[in-house]
């Protein structure tokens, strides 16, 4: 079978078994040969060897029984660095790419070199938010500590291999949200991040196969949603700083939110008596991200 064949068949295949996305095949030739869209065109007389083949037949099958991509391929790249992923952890999603934006922009403002910077990532699953941060602002600040924590042991192995690969430094520690904001001393980071379980309980089971195949426990925000946005805010307000890096500003706690929530997460901010309240878009001009500074 040559490249045009193969690539022909997998989106006919695709379209046989109800699979819209057929975009996907360019990635999976890409994982498996090496190859891009250019080579689709130049190259598409190129016989593939059958082992070749085989392989990508297989992922091609797997698909059509709603295993997500990701997990197949065992990696994805969100913000140019890649992540391990597979069963028992959250797919990084282009959306959190609006939380770390955010994150990136606050903080570029204050800094100067010379100031430490204390970071939390809350809910870290892959680590994807705490390594992506890391790799950007340790450009511009000299000391940077960044945490991620996280409940589920699974998603620990994938955020300790992700950080192995990546050569991160972050510093991952097991615990629940809910409980172990203790382990830390009150007015110590400049900025909570969180991208948390925000999914209604009763909603999860009409996501998406694909979604449903990801940990509930990565999904599940409680009855309305919103149960890690109050407990957060809750139990973490007193662990920002006061008058953190610059002394003008006081430490900042920034959530990704679902679609149709940004207003319910800001009035639990605004309840919590944080003053200064930030929203930012996505493309598609919906609020993806509430954050808070008191
Ligand atoms: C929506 S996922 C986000 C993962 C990652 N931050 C990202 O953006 O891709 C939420 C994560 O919260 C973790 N989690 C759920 N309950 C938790 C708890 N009580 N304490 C800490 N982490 C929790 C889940 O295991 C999951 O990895």
């Amino acid at each position: 079978m040559n490249l045009g064949e193969l690539y022909k068949f997998c989106c006919e295949y695709y379209k046989e078994h109800n699979i819209l996305d057929v975009s996907e095949i360019k990635i999976i030739l890409k994982y498996t040969l090496g190859i891009n869209t250019n080579d689709l065109i130049l190259d598409k007389n190129k016989i593939i060897n059958q082992d070749k083949v085989n392989e990508i037949l297989e992922i091609i099958k797997l698909r059509i029984n709603n295993v997500p991509l990701q997990y197949i391929l065992k990696s994805w790249e969100f913000m140019g660095l890649d992540f391990c992923v597979g069963p028992g952890v959250l797919i990084p999603r282009e959306d959190t790419s609006v939380l770390v934006d955010f994150v990136i922009n606050v903080l570029k403002k204050r800094v100067k070199p010379e100031n430490t910077v204390n970071i939390m990532d809350l809910c870290s699953g892959t680590g994807c938010v705490a390594i992506v941060l890391e790799s950007v602002l340790k450009n511009y600040i000299k000391n940077i500590n960044i945490y991620a924590l996280e409940k589920s042991s699974k998603a620990i192995e994938y955020l300790t291999k992700n950080k192995q690969i990546n050569n991160s430094n972050i510093k991952i520690i097991s615990g629940d949200v809910f409980i172990d904001h203790n382990e830390f001393p009150d007015n110590f980071f400049d900025c909570i991040v969180s991208n948390p379980p925000y999914i209604k309980t009763r909603d999860i089971q009409n996501l998406q196969k694909e979604v449903q195949q990801e940990p509930f426990m990565a999904l599940d925000g409680g009855p309305d949603g919103l149960d890690f946005y109050r407990n957060i805010t809750k139990f973490w307000s007193k662990k920002l700083k006061k008058h953190s890096i610059n002394n003008k500003n006081n430490g900042v706690l920034a959530f990704e939110v679902g679609y149709d929530q940004a207003e319910y997460v800001e009035e639990i901010l605004l309840n919590f008596d944080f003053k200064k309240i930030y929203a930012e878009r996505d493309i598609n001009n919906i609020v993806r991200v509430v954050a808070g500074e008191m």
